[in-house]
């Protein structure tokens, strides 16, 4: 009776070392990967809207793997681009819901939410994509990303796409009056908007998904965008002239929503940021290569009548542009028009 109790109570105390054993285990992540089960694993969905052979499209695609190899499989970032998941109106929208954890939109498209970035869509804004780099990081910079946290985003970092040309089927654009009376395909931005309807022509808001289209069908003239973006849609194809302008930047802003990045392990929240850092500098690098290649791809074509603004030529654009920075002081302030290098250097 007695020794009967007792084997038992030892085969429960069995039972339960052994309950004990196995849910102790589970905590630990298996080694090889490809056995995590989806609840071990982090997942963040990265959707954007270009084409991959352009360098946001090729820099998502290396995060993804760094990230990968660097957590051993234990975070993955899945990348959809040419807008699949979302497309242009929607993402911004999607990340804020939680549908996905990482969006790169254009700086312009962020514009609806924080006006005052549209101080990086002023014409003739900066020189150079180093300008562009020193004046983020810079206090002025910064205050402008601390106005992203109010809207529950939180920014990674910068990447550049590269300076806007202009293109169209109507004329060759070789002064600011030649844009007059033309429809031309904008970002959703109000400064983009200013920028056409000050020198009389018509800007229209088009997605970016859909640029190809509408000018298939004649519903706009032209359009403004940088070389690996219309290389990468084609849309050179639908266009007779193209003028090397370079009047403004166009770059991307990476962004989470607050919320996710909170939820992140502090460690993963470390290799994120480490990695992107370095993916950061590498963009820069592919954007510029790629941007001069695609010049190249297009001299030689023979399919598009190229023009190219001298210098002297860009500063008289410059002052023609000089009401839309009115617009932008007149609406948001001086503080971010200030702090452009272009007006430090006359200190
Ligand atoms: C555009 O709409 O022209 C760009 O924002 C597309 C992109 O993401 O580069």
């Amino acid at each position: 009776m007695w020794s009967n109790r007792f084997a038992r109570s030892f085969v429960s105390v069995l039972i339960f070392i052994t309950i004990l054993l196995v849910s102790c285990q589970e905590d630990v992540y298996p080694t090889d990967n490809e056995q995590l089960s989806h609840e071990e694993q982090i997942v963040i969905r990265f959707s954007h809207v270009v084409g991959e052979n352009t360098p946001k499209g090729m820099a998502a695609v290396k995060f993804a793997e760094l990230i990968k190899e660097r957590s051993n499989g234990h975070v993955e970032i899945q990348v959809f681009p040419n807008g699949v998941l979302y497309k242009d109106g929607e993402e911004m929208n999607a990340l804020l819901r939680g549908d996905i954890q990482m969006i790169a939109p254009a700086i312009s498209k962020i514009t609806t939410l924080v006006p005052e970035w549209s101080v990086m869509d002023l014409p003739y804004a900066f020189k150079n994509a180093d300008e562009v780099h020193t004046y983020v990081n810079s206090d002025v910079g910064q205050s402008l990303m601390t106005k992203l946290n109010a809207h529950n985003l939180f920014s990674m970092g910068v990447w550049d796409s590269g300076f806007k040309q202009f293109s169209n089927s109507i004329r060759p654009i070789e002064t600011v009056q030649d844009l007059n009376g033309l429809r031309m395909r904008i970002m959703p931005s109000d400064v983009l908007s200013e920028q056409f309807s000050i020198v009389g022509a018509y800007p229209k808001r088009i997605d970016f998904n859909t640029v190809f289209h509408q000018l298939q069908r004649g519903n706009v003239d032209g359009q403004e965008n940088t070389l690996t973006n219309i290389t990468s849609k084609n849309l050179h194809s639908l266009q007779d002239y193209l003028t090397v302008s370079n009047h403004g930047y166009l770059g991307y802003l990476l962004l989470m929503n607050h919320e996710f990045w909170n939820s992140l392990p502090e460690d993963v929240q470390t290799l994120l940021i480490e990695t992107l850092k370095e993916v950061q500098e590498w963009e820069w690098q592919l954007a510029e290569n790629l941007t001069a290649e695609r010049l190249e791809e297009m001299e030689a074509c023979d399919c598009i009548k190229i023009y190219n603004l001298s210098d002297e030529e860009k500063e008289e654009w410059e002052s023609a542009f000089e009401p839309v920075y009115r617009y932008y002081a007149e609406n948001y302030g001086k503080k971010y028009i200030q702090a452009l290098p272009k007006n430090q250097s006359q200190h």
